[in-house]
């Protein structure tokens, strides 16, 4: 079988043919694969026409998709389906009489009969406890922005950094340059940081007249930041470029490891918490930004989403007569599990490090420090999850590209 005889595929990825081809058979409406270890894959018809990667189907400059399947003439049925000789799947499709190849790797990977959830995280969520032992998981990023983009020397780094931050939803990078601004460049590495009133990089300091409780050297409570926005920023990173003060230590929760313990230990709380929209209202003098949200979201299959923890953040709550007391009832038991000590790590920050944590998820705090007593600096900026799990699948797609001439 020779690699370079395979079709195309409809994206830019690299598919490894673990397991070639074994057999094929089909009805007009279905085609039905047997692979040389035994498995069983079947493919409806019309997905595999609106699947094909030939230039009626996809741009093959974008590999995005050009054909309107209702613009066919009927229904694609199937007049015939084999293997050819390079280990390709080859259909003729009628009433266009037209035979498409599919590449066999592609159509392994993508058997919607018998694989695993495809909508299963990158990697598995593992949520935390904390406690005077925990800390973050740490990696050595120095020499980071003198790698090439792109290139297996930033791989090395950034692999377990986004591992950490899609499964645990923390890391902590250090030895990273001081410089003020150098944020930016670091966090390009993984994608593009989304600006916000705040500005592209935002400087958490005590400063007169503040705009926010960040920006004085108080105490701040467990919170995500700006669970004021519809669509909450979806990873916080915060650099540290000086730290001489006493006092300021962080602090960080799970906050989807309380939201579980939440429903473990007092289901009517978890209940009220994940149905009564609370408001999230920034009370700033230049702008005015409000959404309601419950305070615990889950997705479409049942799995945590999201948390809007913030108290200093909450406007006045507005629903149903009914529901004011125990909304209040439910959110004063989630913050008893806050302030238990077994859920927060704390760490110091020391000048390099960068802390990147998942926003939509944990919780961060700070004691207050003593201004007088030295500077205390850190740069931040927010960015997507969607650009870390981007960044983590072009990762992995380098990786297959390496696994590939020794397949070929
Ligand atoms: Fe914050």
């Amino acid at each position: 079988m020779s690699r370079t005889d395979l079709p195309l595929t409809p994206d830019y990825d690299a598919w490894p043919i673990d397991v070639e081809l074994d057999a094929v058979s089909f009805t007009p409406r279905l085609v039905t694969l047997r692979w040389r270890d035994g498995r069983v894959s079947r493919y409806h018809g019309i997905w595999l026409r609106e699947n094909a990667a030939d230039d009626t189907t996809v741009n093959p400059a974008t590999r995005e998709r050009i054909l309107d399947l209702s613009t066919l003439p009927a229904w694609p049925e199937i007049a015939g389906a084999e293997i050819d000789d390079a280990g390709a799947l080859c259909v003729d499709f009628i009433p266009e009489d037209r035979r498409l190849r599919f590449h066999p790797g592609w159509l392994r990977a993508h058997d919607y009969d018998n694989a695993q959830d495809p909508e299963a995280p990158l990697v598995a969520i593992s949520t935390w406890q904390g406690g005077p032992d925990a800390g973050p998981d740490t990696l050595d990023a120095a020499g980071l922005l003198d790698t090439a983009p792109g290139g297996e020397a930033e791989e090395a780094i950034l692999a377990p950094a986004l591992e950490s931050v899609l499964g645990k939803g923390l890391v902590r990078l250090r030895q990273l340059p001081t410089e003020p601004g150098s944020l930016d460049a670091i966090a390009r590495r993984i994608g593009p940081v989304r600006p916000t009133n705040f500005g592209e990089l935002f400087d958490v300091k005590a400063k007169p007249d503040p705009d926010s409780n960040a920006y004085t050297a108080i105490a701040l409570p467990p919170h995500v930041d700006l669970p004021t926005r519809e669509y909450h920023p979806g990873l916080q990173m915060l650099h540290c470029l000086e730290n001489s003060v006493e006092g300021g230590q962080a602090v960080m929760l799970d906050g989807f490891a309380v939201a579980e313990a939440l429903r473990d230990r007092h289901p009517e709380a978890w209940a009220t918490l994940t149905r009564v929209r609370w408001c999230y209202a920034n009370t700033a003098k230049t702008t005015d930004y409000v959404w309601y949200e419950p305070m615990i979201r889950l997705d479409a299959r049942g799995e945590l989403l999201e948390v809007r923890i913030a108290d200093f953040l909450r406007g006045p709550l507005q629903t149903a007569f009914e529901d004011v007391e125990p909304a209040y009832e439910a959110l004063m038991t989630l913050q008893r599990l806050l302030r238990d000590p077994a859920f927060a790590i704390r760490f110091t920050y020391a000048p390099g490090d960068l802390v990147i944590f998942d926003n939509r998820r944990l919780l961060h705090a700070r004691d207050a420090f003593e201004g007088s007593s030295g500077h205390r600096w850190l740069q931040g900026c927010y960015m997507e999850r969607d650009e870390i799990r981007s960044r983590y699948r072009m990762i992995q797609r380098a990786r297959r590209r390496r696994r590939l001439p020794l397949e070929a």
